[in-house]
């Protein structure tokens, strides 16, 4: 009974040069054709690095690929004096459609705190960017049983004093860290249990209507063998994808799996 259309986000991390991404996204495009995927069944995104961006928006814009493309990340600032940093509004003028904001590895890479991603986010929204926000435990507060409570509180303390009205085009990915990269990943179960979780979060505490339109995802080790079973547990709307979405035929055999369930 939902119409939240399902969301697979490729987030290549620091992988593919300009050059293998205009290789990769052209691929993927003919991939998912030859696989009979369409827009009304998934959206498909790619969040590439930043020096990809600019080549990725011609390709998908001049051949007109039924292709949604964003950053991996953007400053917490509008402009100034912060050597190496990127902002919303560069991103946007790039028409770019999401930016992940506090992936894991930006977190302990970059020792962003859920302060930092709370500008962030809010740098984000004030630049027309859907942001795809990141939260999840790790292993020890897994064991410890505090992986709920933990992840709502990442949650809360992001969305603090953000309106309602805002947050109608927002993308919340639970990516329990001990799972990104590694090859383990959560059970269906556990991906239910947190999306239920945080949809309830949303009704209680921002609004109905948030709760009804925000696609929360899942995320870490997401593979073509495992996707189905993931999305058909419980509230989960899609996937952040990372190393199973640097081939393109493997990323477009994971999303066809997705819409065939
Ligand atoms: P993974 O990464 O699919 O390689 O585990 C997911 C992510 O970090 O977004």
């Amino acid at each position: 009974m939902t119409n939240r259309l399902p969301l697979l986000a490729g987030n290549w991390k620091m992988h593919h040069d300009h050059l293998e991404a205009i290789a990769v996204t052209q691929k993927l495009a003919w991939a998912l054709r030859d696989a009979k995927v369409t827009t009304e069944q998934a959206q498909v995104a790619v969040l590439v690095p930043f020096t990809d961006i600019r080549s990725v928006q011609t390709l998908i814009q001049g051949d007109n690929l039924p292709l949604s493309y964003g950053a991996q990340d953007l400053s917490e600032h509008a402009e100034g004096a912060h050597t190496g940093d990127i902002s919303g509004r560069f991103l946007h003028q790039f028409a770019c459609e999401f930016v992940i904001v506090g992936h894991s590895e930006r977190r302990s890479d970059h020792h962003e705190d859920d302060e930092l991603v709370g500008k962030k986010l809010r740098a984000a929204l004030a630049n027309d960017l859907t942001p795809i926000l990141c939260v999840g435990e790790s292993e020890s507060q897994r064991d410890a049983g505090t992986h709920v409570d933990f992840t709502l509180g990442q949650l809360a303390t992001a969305l603090t004093d953000i309106p309602a009205d805002d947050l109608m085009n927002f993308v919340i990915a639970y990516e329990p860290v001990w799972a990104i990269g590694t090859g383990k990943t959560a059970t269906a179960d556990d991906a239910a249990e947190m999306s239920t979780a945080i949809r309830t979060w949303l009704t209680d505490n921002v609004s109905a209507s948030v709760a009804a339109t925000t696609r929360i995802l899942y995320g870490g080790s997401v593979k073509p063998d495992n996707v189905a079973a993931i999305m058909a547990a419980g509230d989960v709307d899609g996937a952040l994808v990372g190393g199973a979405s640097l081939d393109a035929d493997t990323f477009a055999a994971l999303v066809a799996a997705a819409v065939r369930g």
